[in-house]
């Protein structure tokens, strides 16, 4: 036994050590915290939006801008490398960014100036998750999807844009309300005095709603950034709903 406890004492500090390091070990973050790193870090200097927004007194150019750009100028080597260069490069250059390094256009960079450096607001292993995701999210196949989506939805009647980018069918089912009063429901209790319902209709959706249904004992919650258009459109429809 005694000649064998070195290697003992030896096999039990691997051990240790290896779950000390397992402690240490940084999980990558799941898309929702990924998500709220681009918005919380990245959009205080980069629009996120796809299509892009830009602005005069924007701090840099759009993450969909960035990304594309960055893709086309790695591009030259071994295309089928690209995705595992984009990330190397993206998570170095968001904590040691540097004017050397920059593939952004002199005339750009004079402009922005360099980006400054994240240090301690995101770590090596939240910088390559972000980087994955806007290697991911941003590409030019994706940006044709997203604006022929835009065009689709912008050639619908107010009201059924309202439906298709929200969630109001979840609850409020036609004839067979478990979580909502169905529309046609809603319809019903304002059919005497279509004004006032279409005013109280509205205050519902832009301020939510509690107390109004006593049989369905949740409150629904305000509904934000809807045009004027697709409040007074979704809230006409819902005057018009009949029993199916
Ligand atoms: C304080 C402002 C600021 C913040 C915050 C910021 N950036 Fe930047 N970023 C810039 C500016 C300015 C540039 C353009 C100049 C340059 O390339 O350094 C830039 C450029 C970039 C580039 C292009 C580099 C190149 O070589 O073309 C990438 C990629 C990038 N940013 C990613 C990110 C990511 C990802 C985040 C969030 C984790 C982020 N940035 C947060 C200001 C910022
Ligand atoms: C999570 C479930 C849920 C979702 C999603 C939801 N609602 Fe509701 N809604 C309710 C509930 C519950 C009530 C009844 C609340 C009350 O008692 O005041 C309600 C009430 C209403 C009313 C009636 C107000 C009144 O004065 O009688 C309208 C109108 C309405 N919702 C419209 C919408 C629209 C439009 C959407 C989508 C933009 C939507 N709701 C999404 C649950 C939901």
């Amino acid at each position: 036994m005694i000649k064998y406890l070195p290697l003992l004492i030896f096999i039990l500090l691997g051990l240790n050590n290896c779950s000390g390091e397992k402690k240490n070990h940084e999980a990558a973050p799941s898309p929702a915290q990924v998500d709220a790193l681009l918005h919380r870090v990245c959009a205080r200097c980069h629009n996120l939006d796809m299509p892009p927004k830009t602005s005069d007194d924007e701090k840099a150019p759009p993450l969909y801008t960035v990304t594309v750009h960055l893709k086309d100028r790695m591009k030259s080597d071994d295309p089928s490398a690209l995705r595992a260069k984009f990330i190397d490069f993206v998570s170095d250059y968001v904590i040691h960014p540097s004017r050397k390094k920059s593939y952004c256009d002199p005339a750009s960079l004079k402009l922005y100036g360099v980006m400054p450096s994240l240090k301690g607001q995101i770590t090596p292993v939240q910088a390559r998750a972000v980087a994955a995701a806007i290697y991911d999210r941003y590409d030019q196949m994706a940006m044709l999807a997203a604006m022929k989506e835009r065009n689709r939805l912008a050639r619908l009647p107010a009201w059924q844009q309202v439906l298709e980018t929200r969630d109001c069918r979840l609850c409020h089912i036609q004839g067979r309300g478990r979580l909502a009063p169905g529309f046609d429901e809603i319809a019903r209790k304002y059919a005497k005095n279509k004004e006032e319902g279409l005013k109280k209709i509205e205050k519902a959706i832009t301020e939510g709603s509690r107390g109004a249904w006593p049989k369905y004992h949740t409150p629904m919650r305000a509904y934000k950034g809807l045009s004027p258009r697709q409040l007074e459109g979704i809230s006409r429809w819902i005057l018009q709903q009949r029993k199916q």
